[in-house]
């Protein structure tokens, strides 16, 4: 185990709900302690009321914990210092729906003080990112679920969060959407950054997470790294490209003479669901097939997913080798060849320098703005003073 401060970390917690007179009324968490390290993808798993949610609620420091301790970046969870570091998907959405998605993430980008240049680029980034860019400017209360959904996910990065915390962060996706996610998720991880994610969707939480929780009655059940917790030691598979049925045969005769009269299963494994799905939407795509909805995530997330351990790929290429047959190896090579990363140094170095506008910059914000929008006339932030 680490010596470093861990990104979160509870010991011991509990929380009981009290009733209008102050009588517990609802023991919610039983004393569950959680340790999760920079750079983990941590997996909060659990059925319905067991938990999930109060346990982010506190780490937000929207809910005391009645005992136990909890850190967040080794502060208390209300210390403001920690809030700015954090950005949170709730399970439920307060977005305004009178505002558009452009001017939804402006509203949140002002309220973390980030300047018109900055909330300009990130809102940018972050709608191609998650699909929206061509329903900007429609009403979020026109929106789909699935839409709304994305423009949280969008709202919850447009900080550049060191720790994100997704509360059933695909619930309302279709398939495109949460493969999107999915790969949004393990890019951030490339970057440094820490995530909390709770969903029901047992097989998101499997492609993505390093470790798992999973919580019954306000208490951990079981924790652990995936391989720890999934693995069947008991089980040898052995896996190769189609083999004729003598050397199947062989294989077969081989093991029985070692190993004695075992039970053997040979067969064909199936493909994911999700892969096949993706693969007919994928074509339908390439053959540029008509459609209102939600279009997959762009090229332009350069501030929120530079990386410094694998090359940088968007979420269309990252889909496009996920679905590259392996037995064409010629396309396979074109598609897998690492894109251009498409980066935008300059606002990679606004992001990493200490917060300070330039001259220029500030003189921008003090130009008049002829084209207000509805939020710029509703919120008035103090540099527009
Ligand atoms: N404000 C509240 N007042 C009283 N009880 C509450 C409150 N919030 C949560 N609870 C209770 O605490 C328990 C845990 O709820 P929680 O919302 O944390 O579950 P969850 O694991 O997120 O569930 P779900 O999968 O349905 O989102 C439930 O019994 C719930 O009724
Ligand atoms: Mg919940």
């Amino acid at each position: 185990m680490s010596n470093e401060i861990p990104v979160i970390e509870v010991i011991e917690l509990s929380k009981v709900f009290d009733d209008f007179w102050g009588r517990p009324r609802v023991s919610a968490l039983s004393g569950i302690s959680l340790r999760i390290e920079e750079g983990q993808v941590y997996g909060l798993l659990g059925p319905n009321g067991s938990g999930k949610t109060t346990t982010i609620k506190i780490l937000l420091g929207l809910l005391y914990p009645t005992r136990g301790t909890v850190q967040v970046f080794g502060r208390s969870p209300r210390d403001v210092r920690t809030k700015a570091r954090i950005g949170y998907l709730p399970e439920e959405s307060y977005l305004y729906p009178f505002l558009n998605a452009e001017e939804t993430l402006d509203f949140y980008g002002r309220l973390f003080k980030l300047s018109r240049h900055q909330r300009k680029e990130r809102a940018d980034s972050l709608l191609d990112l998650v699909g929206l860019n061509i329903e900007r400017r429609r009403p979020i209360r026109e929106y789909s679920k699935g839409m709304v959904r994305r423009i949280g996910i969008a709202q919850a990065l447009i900080n550049d969060p060191d720790l994100i915390i997704l509360d059933e962060p695909t619930s309302g996706l279709d398939p495109i959407g949460s493969r999107e996610v999915k790969d949004l998720i393990l890019r951030l991880k490339q970057r440094g950054k820490t995530i909390l994610l709770c969903s029901h969707l047992l097989g998101d939480v499997e492609d993505v997470c390093d470790q798992i929780a999973i919580l019954y009655g306000g208490k951990v059940r079981k924790s652990g790294t995936v391989p720890e917790l999934l693995t069947r030691r008991n089980v040898t598979q052995i896996s190769a490209e189609r083999l004729n049925d003598g050397t199947t045969e062989k294989v077969l005769n081989l093991i029985r003479d070692e190993e004695g009269n075992k039970p053997i299963t040979v067969d064909h494994p199936t493909m994911k669901l999700e892969s096949f799905f993706l693969e007919v939407v994928y074509q339908a795509q390439q053959e540029e097939t008509a459609t209102s909805g939600a279009r997959m995530g762009g090229h332009k997330e350069s501030f929120l997913t530079e990386g410094t351990l694998a090359p940088e790929l968007s979420a269309r290429d990252v889909l496009a080798n996920l679905l590259t047959r392996p037995e064409d190896p010629e396309e396979e090579a074109e598609e897998s060849a690492p894109q251009e990363p498409e980066v935008n140094r300059a606002l990679l170095g606004d992001l990493s320098a200490p917060e300070k506008e330039t001259p220029e910059e500030s003189d921008k914000e003090k130009e008049p703005k002829p084209d207000q929008s509805v939020l710029d006339r509703l919120v008035r932030s103090d540099d527009d003073k």
